[in-house]
């Protein structure tokens, strides 16, 4: 994870990300008020805008583990917490949401148990197994993704209602080094610098991304 590095450059790259926020926010019921939201892993607040200019709500609450609070001039929020999702104390919530964050967690079914001890309704996107498989296949790196069915099984122990949905882009560049090029300013890296003959033998043009939208209520 390499975002604190590449935030002032991460907007024009997260091609992928805004699509990503556009569609989870079809997820979420515009006509009713919220009290109070949670986003979880807000980065420069990419889904936060979309949240703001489409969501009825009374307080919002942001969190991510780097400060990117200097991103925020233009929203109005309550609390901004710096911390790692993952031991961060939630409070009670309406709402709470995360987009294209919670591939990073290292405990999942923890942080979906808290999630349920503190809102009836969670709205999240994740990216999914086989997401940038080219990567994988030519690098041997890849962030432990889970199948939609593995993250469905931990989210059914903790929500009673469960829906998702999975969606698959590919993004083209013009050459190989452009589509590492891309993966570093959206913040993804580990690959590109560590090994310059991997990097030069890397073929690709394209990069596949897969997400799963998921909404769960109690
Ligand atoms: C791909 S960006 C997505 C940002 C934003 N939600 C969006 O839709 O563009 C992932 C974000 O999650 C944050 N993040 C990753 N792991 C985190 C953790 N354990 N706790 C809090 N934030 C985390 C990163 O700092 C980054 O801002």
């Amino acid at each position: 994870m390499n975002f604190d590095k590449q935030f002032k450059n991460y907007d024009q790259n997260a091609v992928t990300q805004k699509k990503v926020a556009k569609k989870l926010l079809t997820f979420i019921d515009k006509s009713k008020k919220y009290d109070t939201i949670l986003e979880l892993g807000c980065g420069t607040g990419i889904f936060t805008k979309t949240l703001c200019e489409n969501l009825n709500f009374t307080h919002l609450d942001l969190n991510d583990i780097f400060n990117t609070q200097d991103f925020f001039s233009n929203i109005s929020y309550r609390d901004f917490f710096v911390e790692n999702m993952e031991t961060l104390t939630i409070k009670n919530y309406s709402l709470i949401v995360s987009s294209s964050a919670f591939q990073w967690v290292e405990n999942l079914e923890n942080l979906i148990y808290k999630t349920s001890k503190n809102t009836s309704h969670l709205v999240f996107s994740i990216y999914s197994k086989g997401n940038l498989v080219e990567i994988f296949n030519h690098f041997g790196v890849s962030l432990d993704y889970k199948s939609t069915e593995e993250i469905y099984q931990i989210l059914k122990k903790y929500y009673t209602f469960v829906e998702f949905q999975e969606d698959e882009f590919t993004l083209e560049f013009s050459t190989p080094l452009k589509a590492l090029k891309h993966l570093k300013e959206t913040g993804v890296t580990g690959f590109s610098s560590s090994n310059y003959s991997l990097t030069k033998s890397f073929k690709s043009t394209v990069l596949t991304y897969k997400v799963s939208y998921f909404s769960c209520k109690n």
